[in-house]
C-alpha cells in the first residue's frame, strides 16, 4: 500500500513568546494534532483566526521543528531527512501559496524570471525547450502571456499575482501545496475563479492540497474532506459535505453560522441572535478539557463532542 503524501501524528507546537520585561509566555499554536492526506486529493482546515492552521501548515512544510510529534511526506518523517541533496528535493516537492500574494514574489524580477530561474535551476532547461515550458506553464495558470510575463509584480493585479505564484509552483514542480488563505486578500469578485483554477490545476495536476481557509463554507469547490481547528486542535474532520450538512461539533456550528446568508436569516428575529450571540460566546470560551473524545458520528465524520 502507498502511504499518505501527507501525515500528522500527534503533531504538537509550543511558541514561547518573550515580553518586554523579559517574562516568557507559551501559546500552544498546535496540539497533538493527527492527520492524513492522499495523494491528488485535497483536505481543507477551517477555523478562525488564532486557532492555529497557518501553524499546521507551515509545520507541514517542515518550515520549523516541532515541538512533539512527527510530520510524514510519502511515509518519511521529514526530520530523518539528512543531505543536501535530499533536503532540495523535499523542498521543491512541497510549496506554500500565502495569503498575500506579494510575499513569494522578488519585487526586482519579472514574472518570466520567477519562472524561468526554476526551471533552468531544477529541471536543467535552457532556449527554446525552456521557453515552451513557460508558455505551457502560464497557459495552465490562465495568465495573459503578453500582458504579464514582461511585467514586475507591482503591475499586475492580486489576482494575476497569485496567478503567477500558482505558476511558480508548477515551474518549480511541486507535488503537495500548502495555499494558506490564497484567496483572502483577493477582490471578491474574483475569488470564485481563483478557487475554480486550484481545483482544476489539482485535478490535472495530480497536485495534493492542503487548503487553508477562514471560510468553511466554500471549502468543498476544492476538498474533497474538512478538517475545523479550534485552539489548535482539529475538533472535527469528515467529507467537506458532510461536515457542512451535518456539522457535530458546536464549534463548527459557530463557524457555519457565520456565514453570509445564516446571519441574515438570524438578523431578522433578535431573540434568536441573541441566543446565537451567547452560544458563540460559549463555544468560544470553552476550555480545552471540555473538548470531547473522538466519535465517528457517521461512515469517514469524526468530531470530538
Ligand atoms: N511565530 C510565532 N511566534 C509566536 N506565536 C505564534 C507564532 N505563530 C503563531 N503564533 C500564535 O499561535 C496561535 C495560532 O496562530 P496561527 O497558526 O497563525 O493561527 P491562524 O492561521 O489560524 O490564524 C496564535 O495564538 C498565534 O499568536
Ligand atoms: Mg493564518
Amino acid at each position: 500500500m502507498t502511504p499518505p503524501i501527507l501525515e500528522l501524528v500527534a503533531a504538537s507546537k509550543t511558541f514561547r513568546i518573550r515580553n518586554i520585561f523579559g517574562g516568557e509566555k507559551s501559546v500552544a499554536a498546535l496540539q497533538q494534532v493527527s492527520l492524513k492526506l492522499d495523494e491528488g486529493r485535497a483536505l481543507a482546515i477551517v477555523g478562525e483566526s488564532g486557532s492555529g492552521k497557518s501553524t499546521l501548515g507551515r509545520a507541514a512544510t517542515g518550515l520549523f521543528p516541532l515541538s512533539s510529534g512527527q510530520v510524514l511526506f510519502r511515509g518519511r518523517d521529514i526530520a530523518t531527512i539528512r543531505g543536501r541533496k535530499a533536503r532540495l528535493k523535499h523542498r521543491r516537492a512541497v510549496q506554500m501559496i500565502f495569503q498575500d500574494p506579494f510575499s513569494a514574489l522578488n519585487p526586482a524580477h519579472t514574472v518570466r524570471h520567477h519562472l524561468e530561474r526554476p526551471l533552468r535551476l531544477h529541471h536543467g532547461l535552457s532556449g527554446v525547450a525552456l521557453g515552451e515550458r513557460v508558455a505551457g506553464i502560464v497557459a495552465e495558470a490562465e495568465l495573459d502571456p503578453n500582458h504579464t510575463l514582461d511585467k514586475y509584480p507591482h503591475e499586475l493585479s492580486g489576482g494575476q499575482r497569485q496567478r503567477v505564484n500558482l505558476a511558480r509552483v508548477l515551474a518549480v514542480g511541486a507535488e503537495l501545496v500548502v495555499a494558506d488563505e490564497p484567496t483572502s486578500m483577493l477582490d471578491v469578485s474574483i475569488r470564485r475563479s481563483m478557487l475554480e483554477l486550484i481545483a482544476r490545476l489539482k485535478t490535472q495536476r495530480g497536485l495534493s492540497l492542503l487548503y487553508i481557509t477562514h471560510d468553511i463554507a466554500t471549502a468543498h469547490y476544492i476538498a474533497e474532506e474538512t478538517a475545523v481547528m479550534f485552539g489548535g486542535r482539529i475538533v472535527e474532520w469528515g467529507p467537506s459535505r458532510e461536515v457542512i450538512a451535518r456539522p457535530a461539533h458546536p464549534y463548527t456550528k459557530v463557524l457555519l453560522s457565520a456565514v453570509p446568508n445564516a446571519s441574515e436569516r438570524l438578523d431578522g428575529d433578535s431573540a434568536a441572535a441573541a441566543a446565537f450571540a451567547v452560544e458563540v460566546a460559549r463555544v468560544r470560551g470553552m476550555a480545552k478539557e471540555e473538548i470531547g473524545q473522538w466519535t465517528e458520528v457517521s461512515p469517514g465524520h469524526y468530531a470530538a463532542v
